[in-house]
């Protein structure tokens, strides 16, 4: 494509102690720009590192080059975000500061987009991509089971990859976003709703300067990120999900119970009650922590008082199925399991719906 039909480009770097690597990335973004003839702006989004980032970008007063320095709401995601809405181009673009990411890939990018897809990504786990072979088995591992629990969303190789582009209006049109941590790309992906995305190979390089900002506390918050993008992408479903393992984890803590009891000398019967409350506590407190978090803000002794009174009401609702279809289908019983799990089925349906629409309402809005 010749630089007269491309689209203009406005390429955002978040940066936090990036001032040694700010010469050369520049540079080497300034080269690609003149060779390729694009019309390209440079926004550097810097969380105020104070470590010569403002003197290194002063020193090169390119027009083309803008930094920006932000002192609230810290952080990578944050960062590309606030460089979206500052941007003033048609494709907004993506990279990391330190040199890992080829700018010689940015034509690519762009024509990608150009040509139609929704988003490009510069992908290392295409065929061509390549990595540094300094990148321990630890980080390769750790990439490949991150983007393994990204396949639910998107078939993309690379959706974890910190380098794509995409059109503004796409990034308009998107629904409220709330990344936390690092995956700004998979957000977009999801919430954009991206359809055709198109892979660029690279080679991410190892970064020679510096240090790298991943930290472990930010790899546990990709788990916090998956179970949003799980309730946006499935909604009540990801709910009810959640509500039958949180379920199913209380049939063994009630198996468990009753076992200890038993061994303790109580009283069958009372044993047998005794069970279902406690797993009542465990479900009520797992439900109220995980699935539906939303809720958390509620009163919490007025939540358990209605989970224990709606489940009661489920238990009817199971005891009563299981007499029903002893009633209509008297072969079973012989297999009265049978029974009993269409009475647990219909008492956990009917458990889900009084939580999700009457113990946990509370629906603030929160993607
Ligand atoms: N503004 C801002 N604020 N920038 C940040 C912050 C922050 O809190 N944390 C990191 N950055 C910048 C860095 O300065 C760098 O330019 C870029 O974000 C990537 O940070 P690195 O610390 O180099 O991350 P990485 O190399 O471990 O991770 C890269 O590869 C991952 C895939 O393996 C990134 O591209 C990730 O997005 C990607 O998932
Ligand atoms: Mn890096």
């Amino acid at each position: 494509m010749t630089q007269s039909t491309r689209p203009t480009v406005s390429l955002i770097v978040p940066t936090y102690r990036e001032a040694e690597n700010l010469p050369e990335l520049i540079a080497a973004v300034g080269a690609m720009r003149e060779r390729n003839g694009l019309c390209l702006e440079l926004l550097i989004m810097d969380d105020d590192s104070r470590d010569g980032t403002d003197e290194a970008v002063a020193q090169i007063a390119a027009p083309w080059v803008r930094l920006i320095v932000r002192k609230a709401n810290r952080g990578l995601s944050a960062a590309v975000l606030d460089g979206f809405l500052a941007a003033t181009n048609e494709i907004l673009l993506v990279m990391d500061a330190d040199l890992s990411h080829p700018p010689e890939a940015i034509p690519a990018l762009v024509d990608a987009i150009a040509a139609g897809a929704d988003f490009a990504i510069g992908s290392r786990y295409v065929a061509g991509g390549t990595t540094d072979e300094e990148w321990g088995v630890f980080r390769w591992l750790n990439s490949r089971v991150a983007t393994l629990l990204a396949r639910p969303f998107t078939a993309a190789k690379d959706p974890m990859s910190g380098f794509f582009a995409l059109r503004r209006e796409t990034f308009t049109q998107a629904a409220p976003l709330s990344p936390i941590g690092y995956k700004i790309g998979l957000e977009l992906i999801v919430k954009c709703r991206c359809k055709r995305i198109v892979e660029i190979p690279i080679h991410f390089a190892q970064r020679q300067r510096g240090q790298s900002k991943l930290t472990l506390k930010e790899q546990l918050r990709y788990l916090q990120h998956l179970r949003r993008l799980f309730v946006f992408k499935f909604g009540n479903w990801a709910h009810f999900a959640q509500f039958a393992a949180v379920g199913t984890s209380g049939v063994a803590v009630n198996l468990a119970a009753l076992t200890v009891l038993v061994w303790l000398l109580v009283p069958l019967r009372l044993a047998a009650a005794l069970a279902i409350f406690i797993a009542m506590l465990t479900n009520f407190v797992l439900n109220r922590w995980i699935t539906f978090s939303y809720a958390r803000g509620g009163h919490f002794w007025w939540q358990m008082a209605g989970f224990i009174g709606a489940s009661s009401f489920g238990a009817v609702v199971n005891y009563a199925v299981i007499l029903i279809t002893l009633y209509l289908w008297p072969v079973l019983e012989t297999v009265p399991q049978v029974a009993s799990l269409l009475g647990i089925l219909a008492g956990l349906t009917f458990n889900y719906f009084a939580s999700r629409y009457f113990v946990f309402r509370t629906p603030e809005p929160r993607a």
